[in-house]
């Protein structure tokens, strides 16, 4: 059994200041401005005590310099043979479509995961682009957008064909319009099947009909052919093409490059190893590899999210970490659901990200901030380093909360009498956040944060603490 109560983290040499496997499970927020020392402060202490306590992991790079930071505190750790460069050198492949179609377990394949998988590439697509995701018409092209894949997914699954976005993209362009559907009851089977022969999306209707042998496979059938015969092909006429570049847009970026290369073939890396205590470094960083870097390492962070919630937790399950830097570039929404399971599955999440702002830019819509709220108050420990930003500053201080303090008082007017008084204020103000130590050799290489767990009270009897993180 893991003991959940290991401290991984001592904080001081007070009891009530060790950070434990408990506390990490319950996931990590770290907020600083460029250069505060997320990275070389807080961030390698972290990194160091998941990989000296021998756990697995995936770490996502939006920075060239994430997988040579990997490389060192691994060998520091002795735990270089665990580590596995994903990268554009390597001969590793991982296809999002076969690992899920195939990989073991109830619910592979299925038509619902594999849709959500395209609308995650989809939303990733969108917020890279700076869109974020916004309000009702766009959620009307998402639903069609939505319907639309499903429909493609099923279709060549009952036909036969290998679902591949190659496939969809000839499903597409070859998919009935309004005046081909027209006359199709008067159509004899023959000059149906002549027409199957010459369109791509015909045949596998064809295909698909004659495949049909349960019930179940009936209805699907039905749905599948009333889809493709008469929904899409009458559509109004701005709806099809927005959908049909929609789908395209989201499939372009895997026709070339690292994503075709390494994203779109066959599966010899899987999630799965890091369960094991391999450690998966994604090097296809944000700056060097722009959009394509995003949806790489987002595929395959949701597809590492839902095997690690799948893994058995009654066995002796060794903890894993999923490491995020600039964590607003790959929000999901499936970062909230799978924060609700990670205690049980024993996945610890640490999201590195200069401020509160790039959340809410992100996840866009009308209400960004009560979303944002909610998955940060699912990362429970949060640490703030220096920063700038007034409304990080501002909800740090708020999150730390206030309490009565003294407040010496000069009283001018009448008399000169000074005295202390007991007012309700932030514990920590939100212009100290502008203050702390970065690192450096001005710094004496000390890196200055605040660390709070909701909840937790601390040795000096407060809901906080001020620490001090060694860069070296
Ligand atoms: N290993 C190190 N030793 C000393 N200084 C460092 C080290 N790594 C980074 N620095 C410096 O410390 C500061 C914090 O850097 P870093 O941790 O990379 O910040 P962040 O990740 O928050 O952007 C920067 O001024 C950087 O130049
Ligand atoms: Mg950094």
């Amino acid at each position: 059994m893991v003991n959940l109560d290991k401290i991984l983290v001592r904080f001081s040499s007070k009891p009530e200041d060790g950070w434990t496997i408990r506390d990490a499970v319950r996931g990590i927020q770290i907020f600083g401005g460029i250069g505060s020392g997320k990275s070389s402060g807080s961030g390698q202490t972290l990194a160091k005590a998941f990989l000296k306590n021998g756990f697995g992991g995936l770490v996502l790079c939006a920075k060239p310099d994430e997988r040579t930071n990997w490389q060192e505190y691994a060998r520091k750790a002795g735990r270089e043979n665990d580590l596995i460069i994903f990268s554009e050198e390597s001969e590793y492949e991982f296809n999002p479509l076969e690992y899920e179609m195939t990989r073991s377990g109830k619910g592979a394949g299925e038509v619902f995961n594999l849709a959500n998988l395209f609308m995650e590439i989809y939303k990733m697509g969108n917020r890279f682009g700076g869109g974020g995701n916004a309000g009702e018409s766009e959620r009307y092209w998402d639903n069609a957008l939505r319907r639309c894949i499903n429909r493609m997914i099923q279709l060549l699954g009952l036909a036969g064909e290998e679902i591949s976005i190659r496939n969809m993209r000839r499903l597409l362009s070859a998919a009935p319009l309004e005046h081909e559907v027209e006359g199709i009851s008067e159509m004899s089977d023959e000059d149906i099947s002549k027409w199957g022969e010459s369109n791509y999306c015909m045949g596998c209707i064809i295909n698909a009909g004659n495949s049909v042998k349960t019930e179940e496979q009936e209805e699907e059938y039905t749905l599948i052919s009333d889809y493709f015969l008469r929904e899409f092909a009458t559509l109004p006429e701005k709806t099809r093409p927005t959908i049909v570049e929609s789908f395209l847009g989201l499939a372009e970026p895997f026709t070339s490059g690292i994503l075709k290369k390494h994203f779109a073939q066959k599966t010899n890396l899987y999630p799965e190893v890091t369960h094991e205590g391999k450690i998966i470094i994604l090097d296809f960083p944000v700056k060097e590899y722009l959009a394509a870097g995003v949806y790489a390492q987002g595929i395959f962070k949701l597809l590492w999210q839902q095997a690690t919630e799948r893994r058995n937790t009654k066995e002796d399950t060794l903890p894993v970490f999923l490491w995020v830097d600039e964590s607003q570039l790959f929000l999901s929404d499936y970062d909230q659901i799978f924060q609700t399971t990670a205690r049980s599955s024993k996945a610890c999440t640490v999201f590195l990200s200069q401020n509160i702002s790039n959340y809410y830019a992100a996840i866009g819509g009308r209400n960004p901030q009560s979303r944002v709220d909610s998955l940060l108050a699912n990362l429970s420990t949060k640490i703030f380093h220096a920063n700038n930003d007034a409304v990080t500053n501002e909800w740090a201080a708020k999150t730390i909360g206030k309490a009565f303090l003294n407040i010496s008082s000069i009283n001018v007017g009448k008399g000169q009498t000074s005295g202390v008084s007991q007012q309700l204020h932030y514990q920590v103000e939100p212009r100290e956040f502008t203050t702390l130590l970065s690192g450096g050799k001005a710094n004496e290489f000390e890196v200055h944060g605040v660390l709070t767990i909701a909840g937790r009270k601390w040795s000096n009897g407060r809901n906080y603490l001020e620490v001090v993180f060694s860069q070296e």
